[in-house]
């Protein structure tokens, strides 16, 4: 949680700026004072990504559901993601009416650019690539892909805040990039996300569609102004935003430690045989969130589990995720919708979405994930804690490998 870990006095400054301003309405705000916590924010947020355009919303998950909304997806399309992500990604595909296709990944843990082809059809309107656990997917072979196929690129970088790839940020590859800034994340407003592009129009409409189809107009009271579409409320709050601009400028001494961390950790774990890492694109440009190791089998890594369990060090199998992998998301295969009266793939569920949720399908990514073990890097620790994982990490080996 390395956000939170650096909470101080800049993030009390700026809430109390903004209590003192009374006005927690961000258009508001703007309209009455002139000035928003939140316009201040997306504004130092997109000259940090590289991108022309940011808009802040409440959350990750609504970012998804903006930047699909934007750019018109809707019942009959399809939206290709990686069978390796959080459950939000599918929700917001679902609540779009769109039918969510997943594919493998490969060792990198994000999609598989070779899988990710073969399940293009003449309904595919989207490809979201997930850069999992603060690393980059193969976003260039991706890139080609959907550009060669005129397909649309969502990059879902909820878990790789200020990661880059060849010095190019992750987000500015496709036509909309989607972050989150929930309690988890490298900088966090407690609950909060953010979405960028280059594209003037496909922000205006996202932009609109964000706040109940609002053209945003500073000239006109804000009940005067015209409306571009049916819309939603996805409007991030000038108290989210006063904590984004205190965050975002410690984004880069947070991925600094991460690293620096992850190195001492990864430098002695590599000493063991028997034990090998994820593939990264680029390491240079990761944010080092987690370290990731593979075993020999499934056996070994919960036993691994197990044995690091005991020395009080927790790590995640990947492939038991209840969250973050659709072959355990039984809800999803048994379609337990509240909202079924306004499901219009019923139907298709039961042959497009049920072979999507068939376990079979992911055969190959349970193959890598089963022998995988993530462990959370703290940007804030002791060097006594980096060198009690270490020792713990050989002890273990000895006795599981
Ligand atoms: C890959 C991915 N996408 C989307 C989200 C949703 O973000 P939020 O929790 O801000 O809604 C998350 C949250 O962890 C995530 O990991």
């Amino acid at each position: 949680m390395p956000g939170s870990e650096f909470f101080g006095k800049e993030e009390i400054v700026e809430v109390i700026k903004v209590l003192d301003r009374g006005v927690l309405h961000r258009y508001a705000a703007e309209q009455m004072l002139g000035v928003s916590a939140v316009r201040e924010f997306e504004k130092k947020f997109a000259e940090y990504m590289g991108s022309k355009y940011a808009l802040g919303v409440m959350s990750g998950t609504a970012a998804l559901k903006v930047a699909m909304a934007a750019l018109g997806v809707g019942p009959g399309d399809e939206v290709i993601t990686s069978c390796f992500t959080f459950v939000a990604t599918p929700e917001a595909i679902l609540d779009c009416g769109a039918i969510p296709v997943f594919v493998n990944i490969d060792e990198t843990l994000n999609l598989d650019p070779e899988d990710l082809e073969k399940n293009i059809t003449d309904r595919t309107k989207v490809v979201i690539a997930v850069h999992m656990t603060g690393v980059q997917a193969k976003i260039d072979e991706i890139k080609r892909i959907t550009d060669k196929h005129g397909i649309y690129l969502i990059e879902d970088n909820a878990q790789a805040c200020g990661a880059s790839y060849k010095g190019r940020k992750l987000g500015t590859f496709g036509h909309f990039g989607t972050f989150s800034f929930d309690f988890y994340k490298p900088i966090t407003t407690g609950e909060g996300g953010m979405v960028i592009t280059d594209d003037e129009e496909l922000f205006f409409r996202a932009d609109c569609y964000h706040d109940h189809g609002h053209i945003h107009d500073m000239s006109v009271p804000r009940a005067l102004e015209k409306r571009y579409s049916i819309g939603f409320n996805y409007r991030m709050s000038e108290l989210q935003g006063a904590l984004g601009l205190a965050q975002i400028s410690k984004m880069d001494e947070v991925i600094r430690r991460h690293k620096e961390n992850k190195r001492y950790l990864k430098e002695r774990i590599a000493e063991i045989k028997g034990i090998t890492f994820r593939e990264i694109p680029d390491p240079e440009g990761e944010i080092a969130s987690t370290l990731t190791v593979f075993l020999p089998s499934r056996e070994k890594a919960l036993a691994f589990k197990e044995g690091l369990s005991k020395r009080g060090i927790g790590v995640a199998h990947l492939a038991s995720n209840r969250w973050h992998f659709v072959p355990n998301w039984e809800h999803m295969m048994e379609w337990k919708s509240l909202l079924a009266h306004r499901c219009p793939f019923e139907c298709a569920f039961n042959d497009t979405l049920r072979k999507n949720y068939s376990p079979e399908k992911y055969a190959r990514s349970t193959g890598i994930l089963e022998r995988a073990l993530s462990l959370d890097i703290s940007a804030k620790v002791e060097k006594e804690r980096l060198d009690k994982i270490v020792s713990a990490f050989a002890e273990v080996a000895k006795e599981v490998l």
